[in-house]
C-alpha cells in the first residue's frame, strides 16, 4: 500500500546534498502552509481536509449512488476544470470499476461533441451531476441548459428533482438559485478549497459515488497520503522531494515537465496533474510548463523530441507495480517475429523493460528523470497520488515565490468573450 520515488535518473543534475541545502525553503513553504502564513491562506483547505471527512457523509453519498443507479443507467457530470478532471481521471484510471457508464458535458462548446452525447443518452434513464464552484461559468452553464431542457421534455418535476444534483457554493452563484428554487438535491463546496484542488471535496465525491466508485479507500488513501506528505522529514517526504526536484531542475534550465506512463489509464490523471501544476505555478512570468505523454504510443510520435530535442526537458515517470490482470505471451512454432524470448513471459514484463529501457535512454540523452511508482492502480493508490500532487505543488509554487492558489490568467479570454457576447456581467 504505498508510493515510492525514485531519483536515481536525477544523478549529475540533483543529489541528495542540493535538496538538503534548499531544506530552509522548503521548511518556510511547510510552516507557511501549515500555519496558513502564506500567499493565498485562504485557500488551503485542503491541506486537511482528508481528515475532515466525516464517514457519515461518506456513508450518505454511498446510499445516494445506491438510489440514483436503482432509477438510472447513465450519468452525466457537467463542469469544467477543477469541476471536471479529477472525475474523469478518477473513472479513467480505475477502468471499469464504475457501475454506470459516466459522460461529461460542459468542458467545451462543441456542438457536435454534446449532440451526439444527448444522440446517445436518448433512449436512456439519466442522471446529471452539474457541478460548479462560482456556478456562473459559461461552458458548464451553457450546457446545463441545453440538457436541463431535453430533460424538461422527459421527465416531471418531480422526477427531474431525483435526477438532477447540484454541487455550487453554499450561498452564491446561479446554481445555487436554481438548485434552491427547484428544489434539486445539492451539495457544498467549501470555500477555502479552490477548484484544482477540490477532486475529495462533493466535487469529485458525489459524481464519483452515483457512478459507483470505492470513494471510502480514495479518501482512505488521501488520509494516508496527508498523514505522509504533510511531515517535515526530508528524507521521509517524497512529495517534498518532488517539489524541490522540480525547484532545482527550473533553476537549471529545465522549463518544460514531462508527465509520462506506460499504464494508459493513467491519461486523464494527467490532464488533472496539467491543470493543477500549470494554474498553480504558471504566474508572474515563472512556471515550469506541463505536458503529459503515454507510452509507448507516443514513444513512437515524441520519442525523438524526447530523446534529441532542445534539452530544456525533464521527465517524470507514473509507474504501477502490480497491474490488475495478466496477459501471457504465447509461443509461435515458426518465431518469425523472433519474440519466443518472451513467450511465457506477462506482456506487463515487456512494459517494464521498455520503460527501463526509456528511463536510461532519456537520461543518458540529457533529460533528467524520476519515477513515481504506485503498488497498485486502485482507489487508495490515487487517494494519496492526488494529495502527493496537490502538497508538492503548494510548496513548490511557494518555493518559486508564487501564490499557488489564484488563477488571474484565466479571466483575460473571459472578459473578450463576454464582450463579444455582449454579457454585462
Ligand atoms: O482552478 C480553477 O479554479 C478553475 O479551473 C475552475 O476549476 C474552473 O474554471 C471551473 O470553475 P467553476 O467550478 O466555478 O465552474
Amino acid at each position: 500500500m504505498s508510493i515510492k520515488y525514485d531519483k536515481s535518473y536525477l544523478r549529475g543534475y540533483v543529489g541528495e546534498n542540493d535538496l538538503k541545502k534548499i531544506f530552509p525553503k522548503i521548511k518556510k513553504a511547510h510552516d507557511d502552509l501549515e500555519n496558513k502564513t502564506g500567499l493565498g491562506n485562504d485557500y488551503v483547505g485542503w491541506t486537511d481536509l482528508p481528515s475532515r471527512i466525516e464517514d457519515k457523509f461518506l456513508d450518505s453519498l454511498v446510499n445516494l449512488g445506491k438510489e440514483v443507479r436503482s432509477h438510472s443507467d447513465f450519468l452525466i457530470s457537467i463542469g469544467i476544470g477543477g469541476s471536471y478532471l479529477g472525475i474523469r481521471a478518477t473513472i479513467k484510471f480505475l477502468r471499469n470499476s464504475e457501475l454506470i457508464p459516466v459522460d461529461y458535458a460542459g468542458h467545451n462548446m462543441s456542438v457536435d461533441g454534446l449532440y451526439e452525447l444527448l444522440e446517445n443518452v436518448k433512449n436512456k434513464r439519466i442522471t446529471i451531476c452539474v457541478i460548479s464552484k462560482s456556478g456562473t461559468t459559461t461552458e458548464p452553464a451553457i450546457a446545463f441548459r441545453i440538457i436541463k431542457k431535453v430533460m424538461e421534455e422527459k421527465y416531471s418535476k418531480e422526477e427531474l428533482r431525483q435526477r438532477i444534483i447540484c454541487v455550487t457554493d453554499e450561498k452564491k452563484g446561479a446554481l445555487r438559485k436554481i438548485a434552491d428554487e427547484c428544489g434539486f438535491k445539492s451539495f457544498v463546496i467549501p470555500d477555502d478549497v479552490g477548484g484544482r484542488f477540490s477532486v475529495l471535496t462533493p466535487v469529485g465525491l458525489v459524481p464519483l459515488a452515483i457512478a459507483g466508485v470505492d470513494i471510502k479507500a480514495l479518501v482512505n488513501g488521501a488520509r494516508d497520503g496527508q498523514k505522509e506528505y504533510s511531515s517535515i522529514d526530508l528524507d521521509k517526504n517524497i512529495a517534498y522531494q518532488y517539489a524541490g526536484v522540480r525547484y532545482l531542475l527550473y533553476k537549471k534550465k529545465k522549463l518544460i515537465e514531462v508527465l509520462a506512463s506506460f499504464y494508459d489509464n493513467v491519461f486523464y490523471v494527467a490532464e488533472w496533474w496539467k491543470q493543477l501544476y500549470g494554474e498553480s505555478e504558471a504566474k508572474e512570468g515563472k512556471g515550469i510548463f506541463p505536458s503529459s505523454l503515454i507510452m509507448s504510443t507516443d514513444l513512437h510520435s515524441m520519442g525523438q523530441l524526447m530523446q534529441d530535442g532542445v534539452r530544456n526537458v525533464f521527465e517524470t515517470f507514473i509507474a504501477i507495480e502490480k497491474p490488475e490482470h495478466s496477459l501471457i505471451i504465447p509461443s509461435e512454432k515458426d518465431d518469425l517475429d523472433k519474440f519466443n524470448i518472451v513467450a511465457g513471459r506477462d506482456l506487463d514484463y515487456v512494459n517494464k523493460q521498455a520503460y527501463k529501457a526509456t528511463a536510461a535512454a532519456h537520461y543518458e540523452g540529457g533529460v533528467p528523470n524520476s519515477t513515481i511508482s504506485l503498488d497498485k492502480a486502485d482507489s487508495y493508490h490515487l487517494g494519496k497520488l492526488y494529495y502527493f500532487f496537490e502538497r508538492a505543488v503548494a510548496v513548490s509554487g511557494y518555493l518559486l515565490g508564487v501564490n499557488p492558489f489564484n488563477q488571474p490568467g484565466v479571466e483575460a479570454y473571459k472578459k473578450k468573450m463576454f464582450a463579444l457576447l455582449g454579457k454585462k456581467d
